[in-house]
C-alpha cells in the first residue's frame, strides 16, 4: 500500500480514456492507465482469444454463473444462454432495478463488444444536445480527426449488394422502401477487405464466424489496435490491467490519490494499491466515472464536486425490436455480425427514430429482421449513493422507457402496414415485442458544461478531468462511440494547450 507518484493516470481504456493516453503520451507525459478488465491478446487453449457466440464460456461475461445474452431466447426456448465458470470475460450486463446497462470489459472498454458502428451525429442535433461546443471546430476537426484515428470506413456496395452475408440487411432494405422510409449505409471499423476474404475462404471467419458481443477474433480495429497500440508506441504510457479503481481522494498537495484493487481471475482481491498523481483523467464510462465521483462527492473525499454529478443518465434511447418475415422473405443463415445499413428516420419530427438493421447470425434461417433503435427519450435517469453496498444505483423506472417504445412502435408498425408482417414476441425471454429494459448506450451521468467547464475539466477542481461517454447528456441520435472520441479529442487538445497536466 505504498503510494506510488506518476504525473498522469488515466481511468478505463474505451474511447475517452485511450484519447487520453495516446495525446498524453505524445505530449512526453508519463502516464499510467489503470483497467478493471483484462488485457485480451493471448490465445486460451483453445487457440482463440474470445469465445464465440454460439458456444460461450468463461470468457464471455464479467463475473457471472450463466451469459446474459441480449436475446435471451428463441421460440421462448432457454437456447441461447450457457452455464460459466465465473472470470473477468469481455462483456458485462449492469443490473439496476428498472434497467440494465451492457458494458465492454478488458483493454479496449467496450470497442472489444461493439458492433464496430461508427456513426457522425447530424449536425443538428449535436448542437441541440450539446449547444455549449463549437460546431464548427468538432465537424471541421475532431469527428474527421477521430474519424481517421479509429480507421472508420464504409462495406464495398457492390460487394454488399452481392454477398449472402447482407442478404438479411437488403430484406429489411426493400421492407423499409415499401414503407417510404429511407435507408442509409452506416459506416463501420471492420475491416471491410478482411471480411471479403473471410466470405471468400482464404481468412478466420470473424465477422462472419458468429463473432461480436463477446469479443471478434479477427478483423474489427478495437482501440488496442488503434489509439492504445499508438499510445504505449510512445513509450510514456504504462498499463495496470485487473486494476479496479475503488476510491478517488485528493491530498493536501493538490495531488490525486486512487485506491486500487487488484484482483485474479476469479475476483479475489490480491492487494490494494494507493496511487498517487499530479492530474487525473477519468474514462471509465457513464456508469464507471459517475460511480467514482458521486462517491468521492458523498463520502467526503472530493466534496466540492458537482450536485450535477449523478444526474443527466439516459439510454440513448436505446429498444431492440425483432419482426416475422414470410416465408418467401428468408434473412439468411448466413449473417455477418457488423451491422452496416440502418434506417433513417430521425428528421421525422413527431418520432425521430435511427433503427440500426442489426444480425441474426444464429446459423439457421430466422425469417427474423432485427434492430436495435435509437429513439429521442426525454427521460433522464439519477445515479444515487448507496452507502451501505458503496455503489451508485440507477435510478430508471419502467415508465421512463415508454416514449423509446411509443416511437420505435409507431415507425415498426408502418413497417409491418407496408409489408403486411408482424413482431416476434418470443427473442426477450417473455411475450414482450420491444425490448427497453436494456441499453448499449450508456450516456450522462457527469454532464459537459454543468458536471464540468464546457471542456470536461470536473468543476470544483483542478487538474480533473472527465473524458468518457458521462459527459453526454443521455442522448445522441446516433450510435454514440465517434462522438465520444471527437469530445475527448477537443477536450485533450484544450487542456494540454491551457493546463499545466505534467
Ligand atoms: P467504455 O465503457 O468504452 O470504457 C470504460 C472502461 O473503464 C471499461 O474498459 C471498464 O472496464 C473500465 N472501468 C470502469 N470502471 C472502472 C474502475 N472503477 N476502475 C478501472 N477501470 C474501470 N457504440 C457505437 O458507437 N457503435 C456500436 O456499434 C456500438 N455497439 C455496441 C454494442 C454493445 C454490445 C455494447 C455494450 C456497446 C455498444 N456501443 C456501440 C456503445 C459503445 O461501446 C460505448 O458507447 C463506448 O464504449 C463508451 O465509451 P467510454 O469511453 O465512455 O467507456
Amino acid at each position: 500500500t505504498s503510494a506510488d507518484q506518476v504525473p498522469a493516470v488515466v481511468v478505463g481504456s474505451g474511447y475517452g480514456a485511450a484519447v487520453a493516453a495516446l495525446r498524453l503520451g505524445e505530449a512526453g507525459i508519463r502516464t499510467l492507465v489503470v483497467e478493471m478488465g483484462r488485457l485480451w491478446d493471448a490465445p486460451a487453449g483453445d487457440g482463440r482469444v474470445y469465445c464465440s457466440m454460439t458456444s460461450p464460456d468463461r470468457r464471455s461475461m464479467w463475473f457471472k454463473h450463466r451469459t446474459e445474452a441480449p436475446l435471451s431466447t428463441f421460440l421462448w426456448l432457454d437456447v441461447i444462454n450457457r452455464d460459466i465458470s465465473p472470470y473477468p470475460g469481455v462483456l458485462d450486463r449492469v443490473r439496476y432495478p428498472g434497467m440494465s446497462v451492457y458494458v465492454g470489459r478488458g483493454v479496449g472498454g467496450g470497442s472489444l463488444v461493439n458492433g464496430g458502428i461508427a456513426v457522425t451525429p447530424p449536425r443538428a442535433y449535436f448542437e441541440e444536445v450539446l449547444p455549449g461546443v463549437d460546431a464548427d471546430t468538432m465537424y471541421g476537426s475532431y469527428f474527421p480527426l477521430a474519424n481517421r484515428m479509429l480507421g472508420t470506413a464504409t462495406v464495398p456496395s457492390a460487394w454488399f449488394e452481392s454477398t449472402e452475408w447482407y442478404a438479411y440487411a437488403r430484406v429489411a432494405r426493400s421492407q423499409a422502401q415499401r414503407a417510404g422510409l429511407k435507408t442509409v449505409f452506416v459506416p463501420n471499423v471492420y475491416d471491410f477487405d478482411y471480411m471479403q476474404r473471410e466470405a471468400a475462404g482464404t481468412a478466420t471467419k470473424s465477422a462472419l464466424g458468429q463473432e461480436v458481443i463477446y469479443g471478434n477474433n479477427f478483423g474489427k480495429r478495437s482501440l488496442d489496435k488503434t489509439y492504445l497500440a499508438a499510445a504505449l508506441g510512445t513509450g510514456n504510457v504504462t498499463l495496470h490491467t485487473l486494476s479496479h479503481v475503488r476510491a478517488v481522494t485528493q491530498d493536501t498537495d493538490g495531488s490525486y490519490v486512487l485506491t486500487v484493487d487488484r484482483i485474479d481471475d476469479t475476483g479475489a482481491v490480491t492487494a490494494t494499491d494507493e496511487i498517487a498523481c499530479r492530474s487525473l483523467f477519468l474514462g471509465a464510462g457513464s456508469l464507471g466515472t459517475t460511480e467514482l465521483l458521486l462517491r468521492a462527492r458523498e463520502t467526503g473525499a472530493l466534496p466540492r464536486l458537482s450536485g450535477e454529478v449523478g444526474r443527466g443518465w439516459g439510454g440513448n434511447g436505446n429498444v431492440m425490436l425483432g419482426r416475422a418475415n414470410h416465408v418467401w422473405n428468408p434473412t439468411g443463415s448466413h449473417q455477418s455480425t457488423i451491422p452496416v445499413m440502418a434506417i433513417d428516420a430521425w428528421s421525422d419530427s413527431k418520432n425521430p427514430v435511427f433503427a440500426e438493421i442489426a444480425p441474426l447470425p444464429a446459423g439457421i434461417e430466422t425469417w427474423v429482421s432485427l434492430y436495435l433503435a435509437i429513439t429521442k427519450n426525454p427521460e433522464r435517469g439519477t445515479f444515487t449513493y448507496d452507502a451501505a453496498q458503496d455503489t451508485a444505483v440507477l435510478n430508471w423506472s419502467s415508465g421512463q422507457s415508454a416514449p423509446s417504445v411509443a416511437a420505435a412502435k409507431a415507425l415498426f408498425d408502418r413497417m409491418n402496414w407496408a409489408n403486411a408482417t408482424i413482431y416476434r414476441h418470443d427473442l426477450f425471454g417473455d411475450t414482450r415485442a420491444f425490448a427497453d429494459d436494456f441499453c448499449y448506450h450508456p450516456l450522462g451521468g457527469c454532464v459537459l458544461g454543468r458536471a464540468t467547464d464546457t471542456y470536461g475539466r470536473a468543476a470544483g477542481y483542478e487538474r480533473l478531468y472527465i473524458t468518457d461517454g458521462s459527459l453526454i447528456p443521455g442522448s445522441i441520435g446516433v450510435n454514440p462511440f465517434v462522438t465520444i472520441t471527437a469530445l475527448a479529442e477537443r477536450t485533450m487538445a484544450r487542456v494540454l494547450a491551457e493546463d499545466d497536466v505534467g
